[in-house]
């Protein structure tokens, strides 16, 4: 394999995730099931801690010195994940329980509220459930059509196919994957935005997989959605951003009613808040929006330019030794991917694999992974799945290549 960049130093980064330290039924615990939820550095653990320790209270509200502290640092999350995604705007940041939260609100409220029957919402053929199930309840509640873009031999877009699902100008939206947790395709997102607002639609990019690994900047995309969760950016589960364009949630009605979203309430008529406030009913995950401070934090302190080599590598590395081992067959070969390897093994169901690693330690998923209509079209009903984050070494994918090696002979 590549070396791995010396400006990152893989040890160094491991020393400040507590959990990986630990041996499981006497060996290593080797942990490639990022992609599922990555684990936390000690940075996001004692940002929660410490703010429990010393200054917890609700926000937005009180006006005591606890209420302001905890205001405050909640609030710095905005900005700070209104700096990782290159945001005009730090009103244009919406907080939100996860990425299937952002594409919810976006259906509601973009979907029922600005899009009009008859229109019609194109997704990709490799989306996760949460970004196919929204636009089919739009679909049964208000008349618009679902369209889906088919993906290629090698687990790309098919971007013909995309192109003249566009071309009668009746899609109102594209709803589409940055990156895929099946196959660690990339989608090319400035490409997608172009065309998209060539043919009038606008476009909404699910970041969940893609930011870990890659700087996104959603100006430069030319984006006019893009969410993310927290918890697979080595934050806490919990907490989302949604990101719009600010003309676009001004103009959108609020989905949720509550306390915090409004500007006034009678029993006649409510007002609302400014945005993003608009679409942030009730308390707020507090802790978690302070746990995903310290999150975007430590990925800026790492820098994503270190973090794509060292998971470029990785992956490169994974591809060769699980493509060498007899019966195995790894599934999607795209380009432009990330540090996700779905893979088979002749003779052997998923399930059955995974559980046979997790007894020499090893963590992976297997299944579907949320995303059936994908896995029906590759004509399978599941795969095993090891996905790398930050933390992951090379010597990790050596101990599941071999193992694997050993598991193909007990089913052979
Ligand atoms: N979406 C997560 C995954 O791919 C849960 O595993």
């Amino acid at each position: 394999m590549n070396a791995i960049p010396p400006l990152f130093d893989v040890a160094r980064v491991r020393a400040q995730f507590p959990i990986l330290s630990q041996t499981v039924r006497g060996k290593q615990l080797v942990f490639l099931d990022s992609a599922a939820s990555a684990q936390k550095p000690r940075a996001v653990i004692d940002a929660m801690v410490g703010a429990m320790e010393t200054q917890y209270a609700n926000i937005h509200r009180g006006l005591h010195w606890m209420s302001e502290r905890t205001t405050d640092a909640y609030e710095a999350t905005r900005d700070a994940a209104a700096r990782l995604l290159n945001a005009r705007d730090r009103h244009e940041i919406v907080f939100v329980r996860n990425s299937t939260e952002a594409i919810n609100l976006v259906a509601h409220s973009y979907g029922r509220g600005i899009m009009k029957p008859g229109q019609a919402v194109l997704i990709s053929g490799m989306e996760h459930h949460s970004n196919i199930v929204p636009w089919q309840m739009l679909r049964d509640a208000h008349g618009t059509e679902l369209r889906v873009a088919p993906v290629n031999e090698a687990g790309e877009l098919d971007m013909a196919a995309f192109e003249a699902l566009l071309a009668d100008g009746r899609v109102g939206l594209v709803a589409i994957t940055h990156m895929s947790n099946v196959l660690g395709s990339y989608t090319p997102a400035e490409r997608i935005a172009k065309l998209a607002h060539a043919h009038g639609a606008k476009v909404l990019f699910d970041g969940s997989q893609a930011i870990v690994h890659r700087r996104v900047d959603v100006q430069a995309i030319d984006a006019d959605f893009y969410c993310f969760t927290g918890h697979k950016l080595y934050g806490p589960t919990g907490i989302g951003v949604l990101w719009a364009r600010r003309e676009l949630l001004d103009a959108m009605p609020p989905w949720m009613g509550g306390g915090d979203m409004i500007s006034s309430v009678t029993y006649e008529r409510s007002t609302w808040a400014e945005v993003p406030h608009k679409f942030e009913a009730g308390t707020p995950a507090i802790l978690e929006g302070i746990g995903l401070h310290a999150a975007i934090q430590f990925m800026e302190g790492i820098g994503y330019d270190a973090i794509a080599a060292h998971e470029a590598a990785l992956t490169e590395h994974a591809l060769a030794r699980l493509s060498a081992i007899e019966g195995v067959r790894v599934i999607g070969r795209a380009q432009d991917r990330g540090g996700v390897v779905s893979f088979t093994l002749d003779r052997a169901h998923a399930h059955d694999v995974a559980t046979l690693l997790d007894r020499q330690g090893i963590a992976v998923r297997a299944g579907h992974h949320c995303a059936e209509p994908l896995m029906r079209s590759l004509g399978l009903d599941s795969t095993a799945r090891a996905s790398f984050g930050i933390y992951t070494t090379p010597d990790e994918i050596d101990v599941l290549a071999d193992t694997l090696g050993r598991i193909r002979e007990f089913f052979a």
